[in-house]
């Protein structure tokens, strides 16, 4: 079968795309394409200067704008305050890329609001973003929401009785595992009630294999493994441009690269686990993550 690549992507002329953690890794890639093909793109990013040092390098000299929005996914506050300027300057949004994410830091951590780094971060930021936008997609047919996950969300648990990791001895593999679960549970809860309410909004998922980025900055062994074996940024960010762009993405697809162990390769649809699939799970976290974060999605309850 062809291979899809850049190349691939439709022109995106005339749509408006929101991209978190743009300013590194898949992300920056996600949104140069993107801009490259004719999209305005905001960047949403925590730093500032690291997101305008990305914007000057995305802004292509006959491609779409390139801005930069702050958002830091550890603080609910500033979720909110991203939110509020979007909603504000932006008339329309025809695709979030919820892609920001941590990996697997030294000790627990916690946000600003103590939540566990990792659940808080990848997570419950990105389910109060989408909340805080959805207005905002909705008014454009055919927008989407990609959700940026992860093979290992095939280890993870979704443990209600200490989601925050207080409880137990804290162990970051697992809880990395945790985090990108909940990515998939949040995509397929969010793509059913999407449905449900009749919305022609697409809620598709995304991994990258893996791929040589920041995100293994905490852990040596794959820092030097990542650098020989490895994808480079630009191919891993192919699964989420598919998602976000090909024409024949259905909501609830879920796609990865083709190679062995899903780890290397070009954009596939591929299968998430079982338990990213279990609905009483899913409307649970949906609840839960509600409560922890104020989120309220109120067309879709
Ligand atoms: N690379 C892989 O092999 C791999 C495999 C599976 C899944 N993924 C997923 O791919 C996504 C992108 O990661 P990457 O590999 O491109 O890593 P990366 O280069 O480290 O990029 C991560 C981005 O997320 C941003 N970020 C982190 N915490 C944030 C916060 N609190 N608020 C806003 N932005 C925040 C980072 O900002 P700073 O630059 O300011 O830190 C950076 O822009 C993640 O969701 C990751 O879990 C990656």
């Amino acid at each position: 079968m062809a291979r899809w690549t850049e190349r691939d992507i439709p022109s995106q002329r005339g749509r408006t795309a929101v991209v978190t953690g743009a300013n590194s890794g898949i992300g920056f890639e996600t949104a140069r394409a993107l801009a490259e093909k004719g999209a305005r793109v905001l960047l949403a990013c925590r730093n500032s200067s690291k997101a305008e040092e990305a914007a000057r390098r995305i802004r292509p000299a006959d491609g779409g704008a390139v801005d930069v929005v702050e958002l830091d996914l550890g603080s609910l506050g500033s979720v909110r305050a991203c939110c509020a300027r979007l909603n504000e300057t932006v008339d329309g949004i025809d695709l979030v890329v919820c892609n920001a994410g941590v990996m697997m830091p030294p000790g627990r951590r916690e946000t600003a609001d103590g939540f566990e780094l990792q659940l808080g971060t990848n997570h419950l930021g990105h389910f109060a973003l989408v909340d805080g936008l959805l207005d905002k997609v909705q008014t454009r047919d055919g927008s989407r929401v990609v959700v940026v996950a992860s093979t290992a969300h095939k280890f993870g648990k979704i443990d209600f009785s200490d989601l925050q990791w207080e409880q137990r001895k804290f162990k970051r593999w697992a809880s990395y595992g945790q985090s990108k679960l909940a990515n998939l549970l949040f995509t397929y809860e969010l793509a059913r009630r999407l449905e449900r309410a009749g919305s022609s909004t697409i809620v598709a998922a995304s991994h990258p294999g893996w791929t040589n980025t920041n995100l293994q900055r905490d852990v040596s062994s794959f820092q030097w493994m990542g650098a020989l074996l490895a994808m480079k940024a630009p191919q891993g960010a192919l699964p989420s441009l598919h998602a976000a762009t090909a024409p024949d993405v259905r909501s609830g697809d879920y796609f990865g690269p083709d190679g062995m162990g899903e780890m290397r390769g070009w954009p596939k649809k591929v299968q998430s686990t079982p338990a990213s699939h279990d609905r009483a799970v899913a409307e649970r976290l949906w609840d839960v993550s509600c409560e922890l974060t104020g989120a309220r999605y109120a067309a879709l309850s």
